[in-house]
C-alpha cells in the first residue's frame, strides 16, 4: 500500500485520500438518508393505507346515507302511502319495479304495521335465498329507521339495509326496507382503480374481495381492526393490511384494505436507484472539483519541477522557475532559484579551475613532448652521426684500401710498363737482327758447304736446322707474350684510372673489361680445397657478354670499376658455393648492357645459389654479410650502392631467386 502510494504523482496524493474521504462520508450520508427514506416511505405507506381505509369507511358511510336519502324518497311518496293502505299489491309493484331498477337496488321490501310482507322485490341471485331479516323488517313494520347490515343465510352475502316507515297523515301504515347487496362491484366501485385491494370478510371469512388470489368464503388472517397496518401474507405474496369495522345496528362487518409490500419494495428500490445516480454524480462532481483543486495546486509545483528538470538535463543555469505564488510554492520557487545560482557560480569556478589546471596539463604535455622530441631528435641524430662515422671509417677503409690497391696496381703497370716497353720495342730489331743472322748462316752454307770440322762439330752440336727453325717461333711466342704483358699492364692503369680520380667520359665496356682481367685468376678452372672435395676442379666459369651500344658517359670512372669488382666477385662467391654445394655444374657470368631511357644499364647475372628473400633487403646496408669472418666485411654493395645512387644519381637493383641466381641491375644516367 505505502509502496503504491509511493508511485503516486502529488496531484493523485492530494486527490485520492480527499477523494476517498468525501466519498465516505457520502456514501455514509446516503445510507442513512436511503434508509431514513425507507422508513418515511413506509410510513407513508402505513399512513396511506390507514388514510385509505377511511375512506373506505367514508364511501361506505356514504352509500348508506345514500340509501337512506333513496328511502326517504321512496317512503314519502303518496302513491305508496295509498297503494299501502290498500293493500294494493299490483299498483305497489308498479311503482317499485322501475324505481328498483333506476335505483340499482337489490331488494326492496314492504310491510304492514303487522309485519305482513306487502312486496318483496329481489334481484336475481337473492330470489331464491333466505334473508335473515326478521328484526329490520319489525323494526320497519313499527315505522322505526335503522341502518343494518343482514346476512343471506346459506350464501356468503351481506345485504347493507336501511328502514323507513310508510306514514300517512291518519297516521304509521306501515314500513319499507331497501338493501344493496355488499359484493365485489362495490367494493371495486369504493377501491374506484387503486392499486389497493379491499376484501370484506366477517370473522376472517372472506365476503367480497378485488383480490383475485383470494376466493370467496375462503378464510384468511386479516389483522385485527384495533392494530395499526400490518404486514400479513397472502399465497406467496405480502401485503400491508389495516382492517376497518362497519357496525350496523345488529351486526357488524370488517373490511381489510390491503396494499401489496411489492409496490413498496419498488418505490424503496426506485428510491436506491435515485439515491445511486446522486452518489455517481456527487462522486463525479467531487471527483472533478478534487482534481480542480489539484490541478491549482500543483499547477505551480509542476512549473517549479519542471525548470528543475530542464535545469539537469539541460545543464542550463541560466534558468528561473517562475515565482507566481506567496505561499510554500513560491517559497520554494525562490528558494530553487537561488540553489541555481549558487549552482551556476560554483560550477563556474569549478569551470575555470578545470581550464586552469587544463591549461597546466597542455603547458606540461607540451614541455615534456618538447623534450621528448629535442630528445629522440638528439638520439636519432646520434645515431645517425654513429652511423655516418662507421660508414665513414669502413669507407675510409675501404677507400684507403682501394687506393693502396689501385696505387700498388698503377705503380706495378708502371714498372712494368717500362721494361715490358724495352722488350716490346727491342722484339721488332731482334727479330729483324735474326732473320739477317740466319739469311747470313744460310750464305756461308751455300758457299761453304764443307766448313772446319771444328765449325762442323759446332753446328752439329747447336743443332742448327732446328735452332734457325724454331727461332723465328720463339721470337713470335716472344712477341705474344710482351703483347700481352703489355695488354695486362693496359688494363690494370685502366682499371686503377689513377690519372682520372675526378667527373670523365669514360667507356663503361673498358671498365668492366679490365675488371674481368684482373680478376681473370679466379675466373679460371681451380681446384678445390683438398679436404671439402679431393678430386674435383672446379670448371672455369664462363663469362657471357652481350653488350649493347651504350655512348661513353661522363662518370667517376674509378669508383665505378669499384663497383663491377664488388658485384663480379661476389656473383664469383655466390657460383664457387654454389658449386662447392653440387647445386650448378655449369658456372655462368652473363654481362649485358643497354641504353634504356637515357640511362645506360648494366646487368651482371649469375646463375650461383642467389638470395634468400628475408635478406634481400638487407643487402645495401652496411656491414651486413653472410660470408665467414675474416672473408667478407660486407662493405662491397653498400659502398657500391652510394657510388650509383648518391655519387652518380642512378640506381642499383638486386633481383634475385634462391637456388637459381641474382641479378644485379646498374643503371647511370647519361650526363
Ligand atoms: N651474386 C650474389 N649471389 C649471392 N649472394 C650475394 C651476391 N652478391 C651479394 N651477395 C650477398 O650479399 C652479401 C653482402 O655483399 P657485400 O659485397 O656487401 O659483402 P661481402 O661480399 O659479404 O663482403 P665484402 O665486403 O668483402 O664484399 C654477401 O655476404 C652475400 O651474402
Ligand atoms: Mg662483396
Amino acid at each position: 500500500m505505502q509502496k503504491f502510494f509511493r508511485g503516486l504523482r502529488l496531484s493523485q496524493k492530494i486527490v485520492l485520500p480527499m477523494l476517498a474521504v468525501c466519498m465516505s462520508v457520502f456514501m455514509l450520508g446516503l445510507v442513512v438518508l436511503g434508509n431514513w427514506f425507507t422508513d418515511s416511505l413506509q410510513q407513508n405507506f402505513r399512513q396511506e393505507i390507514v388514510s385509505f381505509a377511511e375512506r373506505v369507511y367514508q364511501d361506505f358511510r356514504y352509500e348508506q346515507q345514500t340509501l337512506e336519502t333513496e328511502i326517504e324518497l321512496i317512503a314519502n311518496r303518496d302513491i305508496l302511502n295509498q297503494a299501502v293502505k290498500k293493500h294494493d299489491r299490483g299498483l305497489l309493484l308498479q311503482i317499485l319495479l322501475p324505481l328498483k331498477s333506476i335505483l340499482k337496488l337489490d331488494c326492496i321490501k314492504v310491510v304492514d304495521t303487522q309485519s305482513n310482507v306487502l312486496v318483496d322485490l329481489r334481484n336475481n341471485s337473492l330470489s331464491q335465498a333466505n334473508i335473515l331479516d326478521e328484526v329490520v323488517t319489525r323494526t320497519a313494520s313499527r315505522g322505526a329507521h335503522l341502518v343494518d347490515l343482514v346476512d343471506v343465510e346459506g350464501e356468503e352475502q351481506v345485504l347493507q339495509v336501511v328502514t323507513n316507515g310508510i306514514k300517512s297523515s291518519a297516521g304509521l301504515l306501515g314500513g319499507i326496507i331497501i338493501g344493496r347487496l355488499v359484493d365485489d362491484t362495490l367494493l371495486q366501485k369504493i377501491a374506484n382503480g387503486s392499486s389497493k385491494y379491499l376484501i370484506y370478510h366477517r370473522q376472517n371469512r372472506v365476503i367480497a374481495t378485488t383480490l383475485l388470489a383470494i376466493a370467496k368464503g375462503e378464510n384468511c388472517q386479516f389483522p385485527s381492526p384495533d392494530l395499526p397496518a400490518t404486514q400479513i401474507a397472502i399465497g406467496n405474496k405480502n401485503y400491508l393490511a389495516k382492517s376497518i369495522v362497519f357496525t350496523g345496528a345488529s351486526q357488524s362487518l370488517t373490511t381489510t384494505v390491503l396494499y401489496p409490500i411489492s409496490l413498496l419494495e419498488v418505490a424503496q428500490w426506485k428510491l436506491w436507484e435515485h439515491l445511486g445516480r446522486l452518489f455517481l454524480l456527487g462522486s463525479s462532481i467531487v471527483a472533478v472539483i478534487g482534481f480542480l483543486i489539484a490541478r491549482t495546486i500543483t499547477r505551480h509545483l509542476k512549473a517549479v519541477t519542471q525548470i528543475a528538470q530542464r535545469v539537469t538535463q539541460e545543464s542550463n543555469f541560466d534558468l528561473q522557475a517562475p515565482v507566481t505564488t506567496e505561499d510554500e510554492v513560491g517559497i520554494l520557487a525562490i528558494s530553487f532559484n537561488q540553489l541555481i545560482q549558487q549552482v551556476k557560480r560554483l560550477l563556474a569556478e569549478q569551470h575555470e579551475a578545470n581550464q586552469k589546471l587544463e591549461d597546466y596539463s597542455q603547458a606540461l604535455e607540451q614541455k615534456v613532448e618538447e623534450r621528448t622530441q629535442a630528445l629522440r631528435k638528439k638520439n636519432i641524430d646520434l645515431k645517425h652521426i654513429l652511423h655516418e662515422l662507421r660508414r665513414t671509417q669502413s669507407q675510409l677503409i675501404q677507400n684507403e684500401k682501394m687506393s693502396s690497391l689501385g696505387q700498388l696496381v698503377a705503380g706495378i703497370a708502371h714498372e712494368i710498363n717500362n721494361p715490358v716497353n724495352f722488350i716490346y720495342g727491342n722484339l721488332k730489331h731482334t727479330d729483324d737482327y735474326t732473320q739477317q743472322l740466319l739469311w747470313l748462316l744460310q750464305l756461308y752454307q751455300k758457299y761453304y758447304p764443307y766448313p772446319e770440322p771444328e765449325i762442323q762439330n759446332a753446328q752439329q752440336e747447336a743443332d742448327i736446322e732446328y735452332l734457325t727453325e724454331d727461332l723465328p717461333k720463339i721470337l713470335t711466342s716472344m712477341k705474344i707474350g710482351a703483347n700481352r704483358i703489355r695488354e695486362i699492364v693496359l688494363s690494370l692503369r685502366i682499371f686503377s684510372r689513377l690519372d682520372e680520380a675526378e667527373f670523365k667520359t669514360a667507356d663503361l665496356h673498358e671498365g668492366i673489361e679490365s675488371t674481368l682481367l684482373i680478376l681473370q685468376h679466379r675466373l679460371k678452372s681451380q681446384s678445390l680445397d683438398a679436404k671439402r672435395l679431393v678430386d674435383r676442379h672446379r670448371p672455369q666459369i664462363t663469362v657471357i657478354k652481350e653488350y649493347g651500344d651504350i655512348p661513353k658517359i661522363q662518370c667517376f670512372a674509378g669508383q665505378l670499376n669499384q663497383v663491377f669488382m664488388n658485384i663480379l666477385a661476389n656473383a664469383i662467391d655466390a657460383l664457387e658455393e654454389a658449386f662447392q654445394n653440387g647445386l650448378c655444374p655449369e658456372l655462368i657470368i652473363r654481362i649485358s648492357s643497354a641504353l634504356v631511357n637515357e640511362n645506360a644499364v648494366i646487368h651482371i647475372a649469375d646463375n650461383g645459389i642467389g638470395i634468400p628473400e628475408a635478406i634481400q633487403s638487407h643487402l645495401f646496408d652496411p656491414f651486413f654479410t653472410t660470408k665467414p669472418v675474416g672473408k667478407g666485411t660486407g662493405m662491397g654493395l653498400s659502398i657500391s650502392y652510394q657510388i650509383v645512387a648518391e655519387k652518380h644519381g642512378g640506381s642499383l637493383r638486386c633481383i634475385s631467386s634462391p637456388g637459381q641466381g641474382t641479378e644485379f641491375v646498374i643503371a647511370i644516367p647519361i650526363r
